[in-house]
């Protein structure tokens, strides 16, 4: 029997009722814990990891699920660079590679059917960026209108990937923070299908992840996960998929999984430092990293509950510097083009390797948007072009 339940008090939930949050304790509500069996290897995501998902609640096996070809990223060994930090079994998790170009994208597939499935013809969100095109994405291609509420100081730039699906766009101005809550009291009203970070079916679609993680290292799991964490709807996400995988006696452990947050916007690690039992709200979040800058994560109690019973969880920080060296770094040595928040993950890394910690271990850093959604590093520092006559250019470019 499928049903969601609270991560906060345990209550259980009707899973027929479109519900993000639970209405006795405010805290995210999540999907039951699934059967398990095969993964179908070549269907879409969602038919893929049926027997791992709420299949029923998610209408698969009646009709053809929702698909724009997410998931099956690369997971890629970086020698060079691995040698070069001193983690040699330095893997990453090419999320960019998804159809919007972020890992939004396995979460969307998942709510966006929910959602048809129910019979709503809106679904919503409230995003910086790769939530909102991905949404948008996926509402286009099952034929539904997506609402999407962006910060009304959101770089101009950045919402050109999402018009191109045509949602109902509206830069909302006030405190990010607080819209979230306000949108699920909306969607609630107008019959709008809010798909926001930690919706209960975005979690299931997210959590794909470890499962795909677990089938590329042929039935393992890695060391360590490096993930960079906002409202922290992912990581929780990784941590289900990895708890039932191990639940469900597919693995012999569940794997350390490091959140990393900026420096200029650090509520979880925060808590996590002072050992709170609840986040506090951030106040002038600074960082380039605006895509992990959420000042009050709506899953950041969710994490430091976690963390409480014993899941192997870490949170640490990295400056802005570091996130910007190691999105160099993953260009220029490895070939792989990350968006500076994705990046963060392997600035963690570098910053966790220099105690040596993790030198012989196999660490999987998480490249959660591809390096085209935000190009803002690379033009603010403004690009040399070197000019030369046709007839010098052999001398130019020899040696
Ligand atoms: C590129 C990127 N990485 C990481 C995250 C953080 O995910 P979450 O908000 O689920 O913690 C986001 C959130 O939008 C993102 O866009
Ligand atoms: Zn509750």
């Amino acid at each position: 029997m499928e049903y969601l339940v609270c991560t906060g008090c345990g209550k259980r939930r009707d899973i027929d009722v479109f519900c993000a949050r639970c209405p006795a304790c405010g805290e995210p509500l999540e999907v039951s814990p699934p059967p398990g069996g095969a993964v179908r290897s070549d269907a879409p995501l969602l038919e893929r990891y049926a027997a791992f998902l709420p299949a029923g609640a998610l209408g698969l096996g009646r009709s053809p699920a929702l698909t724009l070809g997410e998931g099956n990223t690369p997971l890629l060994h970086l020698e060079r660079l691995g040698e070069q930090i001193g983690v040699p079994r330095l893997l990453v998790k090419v999320e960019g590679a998804n159809p919007t170009g972020s890992f939004k994208d396995r979460g969307s597939a998942a709510g966006v059917q929910r959602a048809r499935v129910l019979g709503f013809s809106r679904v919503g969100t409230v995003s910086t960026g790769n939530m909102a095109a991905s949404v948008a994405a996926y509402a286009a291609r099952a034929g539904m209108q997506a609402v999407v509420l962006v910060p009304a100081d959101i770089p101009r730039a950045k919402l050109a990937p999402i018009v191109a699906y045509s949602p109902r766009l509206v830069g909302v101005e006030g405190d990010y923070g607080t819209l979230y809550g306000r949108s699920l009291e909306l969607g609630a009203r107008l019959g709008i299908a809010f798909i926001n970070s930690d919706d209960p079916f975005r979690v299931e679609g997210q959590k794909t992840l470890a499962l795909e993680l677990w089938q590329q290292l042929g039935g393992q799991v890695p060391d360590a996960v490096v993930v960079p964490v906002s409202s922290g709807g992912h990581m929780a996400a990784l941590l289900k998929g990895f708890e039932e995988l191990h639940g469900l006696g597919l693995t012999g452990r569940v794997p350390l999984l490091i959140g990393v947050q900026a420096a200029g916007c650090a509520p979880i690690v925060e808590a996590y430092r002072h050992g709170r039992q609840a986040v506090e709200r951030w106040e002038n979040p600074a960082t380039i990293a605006r895509a992990i800058s959420n000042p009050l994560p709506p899953s950041g109690n969710r994490l430091l509950r976690a963390h409480r019973r014993g899941a192997p969880l870490q949170f640490i920080t990295v400056t802005d510097e570091e996130i910007l060296a190691a999105y160099r770094l993953l260009a220029a040595e490895a070939g792989v083009f990350a968006q500076p928040d994705a990046a963060a993950s392997l600035a963690a890394v570098i910053a966790r390797q220099k105690d040596g910690s993790l030198e012989d271990k196999t660490v999987v850093a998480v490249l959660t948007g591809h390096g085209t959604k935000d190009l803002t590093p690379l033009e603010t520092a403004g690009i040399e072009l070197p000019t030369c006559p046709l007839d010098k250019l052999a001398e130019a470019l020899a040696g």
